[in-house]
């Protein structure tokens, strides 16, 4: 068993991507300190399917397959989502042909993966970016606009129907921080498993992406209700994409591991005062390769800090405060 795995505690996960497998450093990482493991990219629509009916499973089966030889377990994302869709699904303007291509990619997919994934993100990402402003609790997707907020209860239908063993999630970001905006979207995600619900449709838990930027305050006590709400509904809550967003923390390594410490640590607060999360997962494992360096670099030309462990490979200090309390969990 190694040193760091939590054997009774919270598991926890990272997120791997393929491109990257080759780095045997990173991948060691994985085989190292991870319970879990979920591939990143190579489950989404475009790249499992992209052209109509050929499946491309290759990169995605590797992943797994690493999963298994080193007694890992993994979770699946995503069925729907307004990105990385390919051409084809998007060109599909009639509904009844949408819906038949979003089940049968469902079936498809989930019964290739039946057996070795625990949960799946049924959809990812629905709701509106700015509910106020959006003009609607839902964001506005191809999704939306030809099957309307249907799309939601058609693809847990499906996905559980699929894989009646894996639990059923919907993910979601801009859930953890102080403000209406994030109210509103909280309950907006209530909602929606409470629709769900009412319909009889299964959902198991709401995945906190929780990419959390690190000048921003953690609402710990709405955060902490919101997983109170889930359970009181018997929903569970995962954290599905933890990193930390620096770019407006001033300084250099130091200062920005210690902003991230402390984000990390109320999220934590919030997270643990609701219920007992099913597992915490990172956004991939090593800041040598992360996505915010691509999309919200640092004005200060200083690499971002997002994840556990630097480039070199060396552990900051919040990841072991966050080991700690998930072994205490
Ligand atoms: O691997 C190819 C490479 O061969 C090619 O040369 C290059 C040129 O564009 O693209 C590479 O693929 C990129 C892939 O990431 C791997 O790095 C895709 O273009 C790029 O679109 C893809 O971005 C991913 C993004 O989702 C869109 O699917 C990011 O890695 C991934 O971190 C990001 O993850 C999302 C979650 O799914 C949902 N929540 C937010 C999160 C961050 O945006």
């Amino acid at each position: 068993m190694p040193a760091t795995a939590a054997p009774k505690g919270i598991p926890f996960g990272a997120a791997i991507q393929s491109e990257h497998f080759e780095d045997t450093s990173y991948r060691d990482l994985f085989a190292r300190e991870c319970d879990l493991v979920l591939p990143m990219n190579e489950l989404k629509f475009a790249l499992v399917q992209p052209e109509r009916g050929q499946f491309d499973f290759s990169r995605a089966d590797r992943l797994l397959d690493f999963c298994r030889d080193n007694g890992k377990t993994a979770r699946g994302t995503t069925f729907v989502w307004y990105s990385t869709n390919p051409a084809w699904v998007e060109a599909i303007e009639d509904p009844v042909e949408l819906e038949r291509a979003l089940v049968d990619h469902i079936e498809r997919v989930a019964d290739h993966c039946k057996g070795r994934l625990t949960s799946w993100d049924v959809v990812n990402e629905v709701i509106a970016h700015e509910p106020e402003e959006n003009g609607g609790p839902l964001r506005d997707t191809f999704w939306l606009r030809r099957l309307g907020p249907r799309h939601i209860p058609i693809a847990f239908v499906a996905a559980s129907r699929a894989d009646p063993k894996a639990k059923m999630v919907l993910n979601e970001y801009d859930l953890e921080f102080r403000g209406p905006r994030f109210d509103q979207r909280r309950a907006i995600a209530l909602s929606i498993v409470r629709q769900l619900q009412d319909a009889g449709i299964r959902i198991d838990a709401a995945g906190l992406q929780a990419h959390l930027y690190a000048h921003q305050e953690i609402d710990v006590e709405a955060l902490a209700r919101f997983g109170a709400d889930l359970k009181a509904l018997g929903v569970g809550i995962l954290t599905t994409e933890l990193d930390v967003i620096d770019f407006q923390v001033p300084g250099g390594p130091e200062e920005i591991d210690r902003a991230a410490a402390k984000v990390v640590g109320d999220y934590l607060d919030g997270l643990l005062g609701g219920q007992r999360p099913e597992t915490v997962i990172t956004w991939g494992l090593t800041d040598r390769y992360n996505w915010v360096e691509d999309v919200m670099p640092r004005g200060d030309g200083q690499p971002c800090r997002p994840l556990p462990f630097d480039a070199d490979l060396r552990p900051k200090a919040w990841y072991g405060d966050l080991r700690r309390r998930l072994a205490q969990g």
